[in-house]
């Protein structure tokens, strides 16, 4: 059953690598426009599951229903699709690609979806400012800082204008200040745009950016009442 308004809903999510089980039943939903924080110790089982809501991983059992459509349903051409139009992905250190400037990284995911250059460098300069980050459009990856190629990785996840936002500790590798920055511009952006966002961390302080907490413990998740 999916429950009523949610965008992207999971249940009994298993699976093993070899001996080790990375998820072992696991729930997930969240709404449009919700920020929901999967929090957990190392090993728990966070990203399998990010992976496998984004239709990366093939869980071993149990159900994924995105839109009202069940993803294991769906033909593997279809699922790319559904990826590069519908979903972004933001992870912990931005994977830009080294060789194009930050311009073209924000339009890459444009062009690959099949807009002109000129459209797509536009549509990516307007995420740019929005991430504060246009006075980098011409430099390259290796030339700004790691808070700011952040904030590139999270203008080229938000261009597409997907549905949902997977972000695999994006502040991660970032001070304190720098995560707080990008994570204000990433929940204010999602927030704007109505997309839901699955977040991934460690840390507390960049949970308390989410509008819900889950936490994994041994691939089992529960939901957590916030204390404040
Ligand atoms: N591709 C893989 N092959 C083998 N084992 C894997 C693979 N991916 C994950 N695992 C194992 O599954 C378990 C859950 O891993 P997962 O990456 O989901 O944890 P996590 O909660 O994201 O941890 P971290 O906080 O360190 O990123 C771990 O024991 C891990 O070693
Ligand atoms: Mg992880």
């Amino acid at each position: 059953m999916t429950p009523a308004g949610s965008l992207l809903t999971a249940s009994g999510l298993r699976k093993t690598y070899g001996p080790t089980t990375a998820l072992d039943g696991a729930d997930f939903s969240i709404h449009p426009g919700e920020v929901v924080a999967v929090m957990g110790p190392s090993g728990s089982g966070k990203s399998t599951l990010l992976h496998c809501l984004a239709g990366i991983v093939k869980p071993d059992e149990g159900s994924i229903t995105y839109n009202g459509r069940e993803l294991a349903g769906l033909p593997d051409a279809a699922l790319s699709a559904l990826r590069r139009s519908e979903f972004g992905f933001v992870f912990q250190f931005g994977q830009l690609v080294p060789e194009l400037t930050c311009v073209e990284n924000v339009a890459l995911p444009l062009r690959l979806n099949g807009a002109r250059r000129k459209d797509a460098e536009q549509t990516a300069r307007t995420w740019m400012e929005r991430l504060e980050v246009d006075d980098l459009l011409g430099k390259r990856p290796g030339e700004v800082s790691g808070g700011q190629g952040q904030r590139v990785a999270v203008a080229r996840a938000l261009a597409t204008n997907p549905r949902v936002l997977f972000a695999d500790e994006p502040t991660g590798a970032l001070d304190s200040l720098n995560g707080e920055r990008v994570m204000e511009l990433l929940t204010d952006a999602a927030r704007s745009t109505n997309a839901a966002v699955v977040l991934v961390t460690h840390e507390t302080r960049v949970a308390a950016y989410s509008d819900r907490e889950i936490v994994v413990r041994d691939g089992r998740s529960r939901d957590m009442e916030r204390a404040v």
